[in-house]
């Protein structure tokens, strides 16, 4: 399955297919990227996919060069960023060089940064190899590091020349980051499209054991489509883009506040989502049949159990200090049916506050 993210000079397809990755190098040459390729992952996708992306591209002719950083996110920073700046200097990388980040998020954002910087830009290819980043993370064209005061907060808009995802490496991931990564699946489905959430609905444990390979793939398109149409009318986050922070409001507060430490990002996400939810609901944009509707799908997700120490204000004291605040206030996304949701920036504070109060009380 091919995809386009129509962004006029800087569109680019997305192949999505089972076993993808056997068509790496095919598609190199169909794009003329044949020379000077680096390939930058982390430890883990080395152990596991390294030798076999090495083998199907020498295979082909090609002589690819890999590095790898250390998995996690404390390898999204400026310091790795120069660790591969050096690397690729020592290894002659020329301004006609490729840079393929064979990874999960962090490795797209890292290696996507160093592709937007090294010699004021080099060429780059997505291949995603978790499900949050092949639903999220490699499409839209958000490349950057973490500062020590704050994440996500340098980088660059860089879009590259294709995204190859093969949900086959899907296979190797640990059931926790599937999860994690399904919450940004379902948001899909809560901003844009309820009959993508009736399929989710109705078969989250096959997909979550990857039980069909032809609807995983599906699914996958489905995401990458309504990220790629949102990107499209908005790349720079003038408005719509916000959509798909549904969730994000909270769920970052409580990724700040236990430090990154605690949950997975879809993890925080998932008890963002249940806050927007009955926010929506409070501020009479929803009905109490929807907001169920709602809960009922994030709920299968399990949401991990919410650390006693974090109080309504710890919350609304992390969300001050979000970076997508403005002088405007805090941005929230409501949802009014699954499939639609709407912007509010207007948002009672007694509401907020119960909504905090909602998602702190989980399970309930
Ligand atoms: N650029 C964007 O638009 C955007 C959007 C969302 C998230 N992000 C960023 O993405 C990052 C999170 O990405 P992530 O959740 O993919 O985390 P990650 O890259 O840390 O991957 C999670 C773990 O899975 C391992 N892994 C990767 N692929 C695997 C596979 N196929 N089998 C087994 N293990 C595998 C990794 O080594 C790592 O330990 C964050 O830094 C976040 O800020 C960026
Ligand atoms: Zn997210």
């Amino acid at each position: 399955m091919k995809l386009v993210v129509d962004l006029q000079d800087k569109s680019y397809p997305i192949y999505i297919k089972a076993g993808a990755l056997q068509s790496l190098a095919e598609i190199l040459y169909e794009n003329n990227l044949t020379t000077e390729l680096f390939v930058i992952t982390d430890e883990n996708v080395q152990a596991l996919y390294g030798e076999k992306v090495l083998t199907i591209l020498r295979k082909a002719g090609l002589k690819p060069t890999m590095f790898s950083v250390p998995a996690g996110e404390n390898s999204k920073s400026l310091q790795m960023a120069d660790f591969l700046y050096s690397k690729l200097i020592e290894n002659r990388a020329t301004r006609k060089s490729t840079i393929l980040a064979l990874g999960g998020g962090v490795v797209g954002d890292l290696a996507g940064f160093v592709a937007a910087t090294f010699m004021r830009g080099v060429k780059f290819v997505q291949i995603p190899t978790t499900l949050l980043s092949q639903v999220d993370s490699s499409v839209g064209g958000k490349v950057g590091v973490n500062h020590r005061l704050g994440k996500n907060l340098i980088g660059a808009f860089y879009q590259p020349v294709f995204v190859l995802i093969d949900p086959d490496v899907l296979q190797t991931l640990p059931q926790k980051e599937r999860r994690a990564g399904m919450a940004e699946v379902i948001k899909y489905s809560f901003i844009r499209d309820v009959a993508f959430y009736e399929t989710l609905n109705a078969n989250l444990a096959t997909l979550l054991d990857l039980g069909d390979a032809k609807l995983t793939e599906s699914v996958l398109a489905r995401c990458c489509s309504i990220k790629a149409n949102v990107v499209e009318k908005d790349e720079r986050e003038g408005g719509l883009r916000a959509i798909l922070n549904f969730g994000h409001t909270i769920g970052h507060a409580l990724e700040a506040l236990t430090a990154y430490g605690t949950f997975l990002h879809g993890e925080a996400i998932l008890h963002g989502m249940r806050g927007a939810v009955h926010l929506s609901l409070l501020e009479n944009k929803t009905t109490r049949n929807e907001k169920t509707r709602a809960l009922s799908l994030i709920d299968k997700l399990d949401p991990p159990s919410i650390p006693k120490s974090i109080s309504i204000e710890g919350v609304l004291d992390a969300m001050t200090n979000d970076k997508k605040r403005t002088t405007e206030g805090q941005l929230w996304v409501l949802l009014r049916e699954i499939g639609k949701v709407e912007l509010a920036r207007q948002v009672n504070d007694r509401n907020v506050r119960e909504a905090i109060r909602f998602v702190l009380d989980y399970p309930g």
